[in-house]
């Protein structure tokens, strides 16, 4: 039987074009006020004014799921995480507390590379539960699909078991998992100092073995000083692109060596982070089809400034909005909160924030045709949020403000006990 959702205060439909809002659409939110939503299996029917919903020849006979005068939205896609791993990094907050960098804390050999011990040493079954349980967490937070990452085993068999942790949850729903192999996120300790001989082995062993395997849509790498450079960007993304994976890459998170650029140049999906992005890289993002997903939480939670969200955004380039969840960077799976920072921090309209959370979100996965937007023929991924108003949900921060979240035409979250 079909479902329709009506009475809702708003829904934000988030219609359009296949690609990224951008320029005068970075704030469209195609919303209705008299909306309602029809579906069917796991497919939007119909969306749109509830008069044209109504004549839809399966609506007379759906039952009716009301939103109780609340908003209504796409579920968050959040295009950037690194969910699989087996321990929190609480000393590395320690010393970070007292004052010692990220990097400094690397060097020590804290950093990606603990996380890389203790994910070598975990069985693929608990790394697997754990990620079921946190998957509730980003379900129960509004969030219906996740891009993740491998890149805490650096080598074959670690991130091939990374990659099927991430294979199995999705299969297991209900949270979508679109996986992204991150073999160049650090150089192992292994290898020390040969970090060229390590590249070799990603291009050679790990793209294509895990692309017959279909364990991988993307291919991502850590392009950084000290990590990998201009030449492993190419050298990647050209096996990678031999393979049938798409590009993403970490781009001018801690220092500025043009990586954005490149990615662009080699037509990359996404680049992520740009902290340290100037204007002259701008104008050649905003004429590219490459989303900017900036990850503010982990700024936030290292204290250092935000990327210049705004003047990217004038600048005419999409901007997507994630959260990078991860243990070193951003302990933190809610896109509500990175909503929040957006908004206070960085200047963002809510309804900047909202389309930068959702069809953005979906177009830096490459999943715009099918997610990101309420419109007909889409999946069915929807949240009801505990407000009348949408700038609501960037205000009430540290709240609970979700009421339910429907992924592929179920509902898998209510909080209808909580107040009426
Ligand atoms: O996106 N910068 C590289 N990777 C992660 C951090 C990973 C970690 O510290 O474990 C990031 O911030
Ligand atoms: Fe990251």
């Amino acid at each position: 039987m079909a479902t329709l959702v009506l009475n809702a205060s708003e829904i934000l439909t988030m219609a359009g074009p296949d690609g990224p809002r951008a320029g005068r659409d970075k704030a469209a939110l195609g919303l209705l006020r008299d909306g309602a939503v029809l579906i069917e299996g796991s497919k939007i029917l119909e969306a749109g004014p509830q008069a044209k919903v109504m004549a839809h020849p399966l609506a007379k006979s759906a039952k009716t799921l009301s939103a109780e005068g609340r908003v209504v939205l796409p579920g968050f896609v959040d295009s950037h995480t690194h969910p699989v791993f087996a321990a929190a990094r609480l000393d590395d907050f320690s010393a970070r507390l007292s004052g010692q960098s990220y990097e400094d804390i690397a060097l020590r050999g804290g950093g990606i590379l603990s996380t890389v011990n203790g994910v070598r040493g975990a069985a693929e079954s608990d790394l697997t539960a754990g990620l079921r349980r946190r998957a509730f967490d980003f379900i129960a937070s509004g969030t219906t699909t996740i891009e993740a990452k491998s890149g805490y085993g650096l080598d074959l068999d670690n991130e091939l078991k990374l990659l099927r942790v991430l294979r199995t949850a999705n299969e297991r729903g209900p949270l979508e998992i679109v996986p992204t192999l991150l073999a160049a996120h650090a150089v192992p300790p292994e290898l020390k100092g040969r970090k060229d001989e390590f590249v070799t082995r990603v291009c050679a062993d790990m793209i294509p073995r895990v692309a017959a395997e279909k364990l991988a849509v993307f291919v991502d790498l850590f392009c950084e000083r000290g990590y990998f450079d201009l030449g492993d960007l190419e050298i990647i993304a050209e096996a990678g692109a031999k393979a049938g994976l798409k590009l993403k890459v970490h781009s001018e998170q801690l220092s500025r060596l043009g990586s954005l650029p490149a990615a662009v140049r080699l037509g990359a999906v996404s680049a992520d982070h740009l902290d340290c992005v100037e204007e002259e890289d701008m104008a050649a993002l905003a004429a590219s089809q490459t989303v900017a997903c900036l990850v503010p939480g982990s700024n936030y939670f290292l204290g250092k400034p935000y990327p210049p969200a705004r003047r990217l955004l004038d600048s005419g380039a999409a901007v997507a909005l994630a959260t990078d969840y991860n243990p070193g960077t951003c302990p933190c799976w809610d896109m509500r909160m990175i909503i929040s920072i957006a908004t206070t921090q960085m200047k963002l309209s809510p309804a900047e924030a909202l389309v930068a959370a959702t069809i953005n979100g979906a177009c830096a996965i490459n999943l715009q045709k099918t997610h990101g937007s309420l419109e007909a023929g889409k999946v069915a991924d929807l949240v009801c949020y505990d407000a009348e108003d949408h700038r609501e949900i960037a205000y009430w921060f540290g709240a609970p403000t979700v009421r339910w979240v429907m992924k592929k035409g179920e509902v898998v979250f209510s909080a209808a006990g909580r107040r009426p």
